[in-house]
């Protein structure tokens, strides 16, 4: 359990705050790309980190991210034209640009009386792997984008999307760094996937590392056939975890406000990309807007049939079944409520790292993983993997070939490989 300050240390992230503070020494994301394809285009309202803004790409393609409030008198720029560099305020013509520069203020007499003073809200963006990333720190202590493996492959080997999740981002982030959930909640009780050791198994031991991005996770389960099933994940701070997935998948929890967060999934494919399986299957659960169609307002369309026989929950898709155990935690978890055991020793070191992290910050040491030297910034070592090894054999050489950036020999085709699509019927991943 956490002590309630702990607790509010770690899942309040509003302005001013301390966790608020260290994510915006990060580059964290801001929306999809696709949400603002179109130079030109229309604004898409970004609320992160309690704030409240607007993201477009204006008529030179280049992405912004401003105050959603006009610098004038506070009318929204989300109803704005995106002219001219800028968005324009509909109240009266003002124009803003990416830079939160005021171009224009066609109203006034003088067109320099004001617009030299005013400076609006706004932050650099980056843009790669179909995510605008953000940096809403502070302007002078801008780190470098790191080099992850997902920045140094084309986009067509890389697949995203974004769901709306209605809990603080620390729920999410914890079930990810949760590798014994994986034996329960996404258990399938037919067909092949039910005789996997992840389900069989249900005991992991937990040990962690400490890297320069966060942490590695690794779980280790005995199978049936008395080998040992490793899987590791990465943590990465701040938000992020690296699961082996159906590919290699970040999962990246970003904080809308205290009590709800947007959930990204970032896969990479290993092979070719016309070979690969698009991630638009796992929109099918989704609706225009990013929200879950099977959601906490309707039950997650709880299927009690379906629990008796198909699987454990009685749920269709992993990020159903997730997001029902997270959401229903309700809106903002008191961890000072919890009972904890050896299965959750991961989602500790998690919350210790990111504690002393948040807690160093305030007392003016730089957090980890904030590049600020280019000779420092290769993350490709970021990674996950799941192999099943000899039970005598040592998992520490997984880890070996992750950390030089090598395949590692044995590695099981992923999970949910599923070329005749039987398994993606019974899992809906
Ligand atoms: S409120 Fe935007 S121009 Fe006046
Ligand atoms: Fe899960």
């Amino acid at each position: 359990m956490l002590s309630r300050e702990d607790n509010d240390l770690l899942t309040l992230t509003g302005p001013g705050t301390p966790a608020g503070a260290l994510f915006r020494r990060y580059w964290i994301p801001a929306c999809l790309s696709e949400e603002v394809r179109e130079a030109g285009g229309a604004p898409v309202r970004v609320p992160l980190m309690g704030e409240s803004l607007v993201a477009f790409r204006d008529t030179s393609g280049r992405v912004g991210l401003i105050g959603e409030h006009c610098p004038h008198r506070g009318a929204s720029l989300y109803y704005g034209r995106n002219e001219d560099c800028g968005l324009r305020c509909l109240y009266h013509g003002w124009l803003t640009n990416a830079d939160g520069e005021v171009l224009e203020t066609p109203a006034e007499p003088d067109p320099d009386a004001i617009r030299r003073d005013v400076r609006h809200t706004a932050y650099p963006t980056h843009e790669v792997a179909g995510i605008v990333f953000a940096y809403l720190g502070p302007e002078d202590k801008k780190p470098l984008f790191p080099a992850y493996r997902f920045t140094e492959i084309p986009a067509t080997h890389t697949y995203v999307t974004k769901s709306f999740q209605e809990c603080n981002y620390l729920q999410g982030l914890e079930g990810e760094c949760d590798s014994a959930h994986l034996s329960f909640l996404h258990r399938t009780l037919t067909g092949p996937l039910a005789k996997r050791a992840i389900f069989t198994s249900r005991q992991p031991k937990y040990a962690h590392e400490r890297t320069n991005f966060g942490l590695r996770l690794i779980a280790t389960r005995v199978t049936d056939d008395e080998r040992l099933y490793v899987r590791v994940s990465s943590f990465v701070m701040p938000v992020s975890c690296w699961v082996a997935a159906r590919n290699r998948e970040a999962h990246i929890y970003v904080p809308i406000d205290d009590t709800h967060c947007w959930r990204y999934d970032l896969g990479i494919l290993d092979g070719p990309a016309a070979e690969a399986r698009s991630i638009d299957d796992r929109r099918e659960f989704l609706g225009p807007d990013f929200r879950k169609r099977a959601n906490l307002g309707n039950d997650y369309l709880q299927d009690r049939e379906m629990q008796k026989h198909e699987n454990f929950t009685g749920m269709r898709g992993f990020l159903t079944q997730d997001s029902c155990v997270t959401e229903s935690m309700g809106p903002r978890f008191d961890r000072s409520k919890e009972y904890l055991g050896q299965s959750d020793l991961g989602i500790v070191a998690v919350r210790n790292r990111l504690l002393r992290a948040i807690k160093g910050l305030e007392a003016g040491r730089e957090p980890p993983h904030i590049v600020t030297r280019e000779a420092d910034n290769d993350f490709t070592h970021v990674d996950a993997c799941q192999v099943t090894i000899d039970r005598g054999a040592d998992w520490r050489e997984v880890l070996v070939h992750l950390a030089a950036e090598e395949a590692v020999p044995g590695t099981e085709p992923p999970p949910f490989h599923d070329p005749d699509g039987q398994l993606k019927r019974e899992t809906g991943t």
